[in-house]
C-alpha cells in the first residue's frame, strides 16, 4: 500500500526541502518507488533539482488549476539519474491558486494525485512553510507528517502553532501520525543539544533517532543540483537521512498492522 507524506513545519528555513529531497532519494536508493512532489511557490526543491519552473511544459500549478487542469501524469518528471525517483516540479504561479479557490480546495491534491498514488511506495510532499492552502492540501493527501525542525528554542513556537493547527482539522481528514526529525544540528552548541533534550521529553515517540547535522555540503550539493545523500554519500548527514528513511519504512510497516489512534504534535 502507497503511504503519503507531507514534509511541513509552519516555520522557514527549518530544512523541509532538504529532508523531503534526500529521505526520497534514500527511500528510492532501497529500491522504493519514490514520487516527491513540490507545492512551494517558491520551488526551493524544484531548485535543488538544478531545475527551472519554466523549463517544465507541466508543472504541479497546471494540476492544481481549476481551469483546463493537466493531469499528474503529465507533470511527473522521471529523474532518469535516480533509480525509482520521480519527480513534479512547482511554479511561481501556484501562488495564485491560493486566492482563486474555494469549495472543497483543501481537497485538490488528494484528488489529483489519486490516479496515480498506488502506483508508488512513498509519495513525498515538500510544503511551503506556513498554514494554509497548500500544507492544508499535503495534509489532507497525506498518511504522515514528516516535520523537520531546527536545533533552537525558537523551533517550539512553530511546533505548539502546528498542533493548534493540526488539532482543528477534522480527525478524518488529518494525516494518522507525525514524526519530527531534528536539522541544522551544531553539536558545538549546548543549546543545540538541549532543544533535542526537550523535544525527546515532549515527543517521546515521534521524534527520530536519526540527529541531522550542520554542514557546508548542503549548498555545495544544491548548487550541483543533487541530493546530497548522492553528493557525499558518506558522510554523516547523508548516513542520518538514511536512517530517517529506514524508520519510515518502520512506521508505513507498522501501519498496515495497526491503523491506529490520530496524532498531533502538542506536549
Ligand atoms: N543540515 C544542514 N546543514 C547545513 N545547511 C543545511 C542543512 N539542511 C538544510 N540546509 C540549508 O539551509 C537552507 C534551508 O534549507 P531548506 O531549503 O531545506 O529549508 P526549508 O525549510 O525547505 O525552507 P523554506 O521554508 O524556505 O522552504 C538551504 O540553503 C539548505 O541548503
Ligand atoms: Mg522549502
Amino acid at each position: 500500500m502507497s503511504y503519503v507524506i507531507a514534509v511541513s513545519n509552519e516555520k522557514g528555513g527549518t530544512g523541509k526541502s532538504t529532508t523531503a529531497l534526500n529521505v526520497a532519494a534514500a527511500l528510492a536508493e532501497r529500491g522504493h518507488k519514490t514520487l516527491l512532489i513540490d507545492i512551494d511557490p517558491s520551488f526551493g526543491l524544484t531548485r535543488m533539482l538544478g531545475a527551472k519552473p519554466e523549463s517544465f511544459e507541466t508543472t504541479i500549478r497546471d494540476v492544481l488549476d481549476d481551469e483546463n487542469p493537466a493531469t499528474i501524469h503529465e507533470a511527473i518528471q522521471e529523474l532518469k539519474e535516480y533509480k525509482n525517483l520521480f519527480f513534479v516540479p512547482a511554479h511561481t504561479k501556484l501562488a495564485v491558486l491560493e486566492a482563486r479557490f474555494e469549495p472543497f480546495w483543501e481537497r485538490l491534491l488528494a484528488n489529483a494525485l489519486a490516479p496515480v498514488v498506488e502506483t508508488y511506495d512513498f509519495v513525498l510532499i515538500d510544503c511551503p512553510p506556513g498554514l494554509g492552502f497548500f500544507p492544508i492540501n499535503a495534509y489532507v493527501a497525506a498518511d504522515l507528517i514528516v516535520i523537520p525542525v531546527q536545533t533552537e528554542f525558537i523551533a517550539f513556537t512553530s511546533l505548539d502553532k502546528m498542533g493548534s493547527y493540526l488539532g482543528g482539522i477534522p480527525e478524518d481528514l488529518r494525516p494518522a501520525a507525525f514524526h519530527l526529525v531534528p536539522t541544522l544540528y551544531d553539536k558545538r552548541t549546548k543549546h543545540a543539544k538541549e532543544v533535542v533534550q526537550e523535544l525527546q521529553k515532549r515527543f517521546p515517540e515521534a521524534l527520530s533517532k536519526h540527529v541531522i547535522p550542520r554542514t557546508v555540503g548542503f549548498s555545495d550539493s544544491s548548487v550541483e543540483g543533487k541530493p546530497f545523500i548522492h553528493y557525499d554519500p558518506h558522510h554523516a548527514a547523508a548516513e542520518a537521512y538514511r536512517g530517517v528513511a529506514e524508520e519510515i519504512i518502520e512506521i508505513w510497516q507498522s501501519k498496515n498492522e495497526n491503523p491506529s489512534a490520530q496524532a498531533q504534535p502538542t506536549s
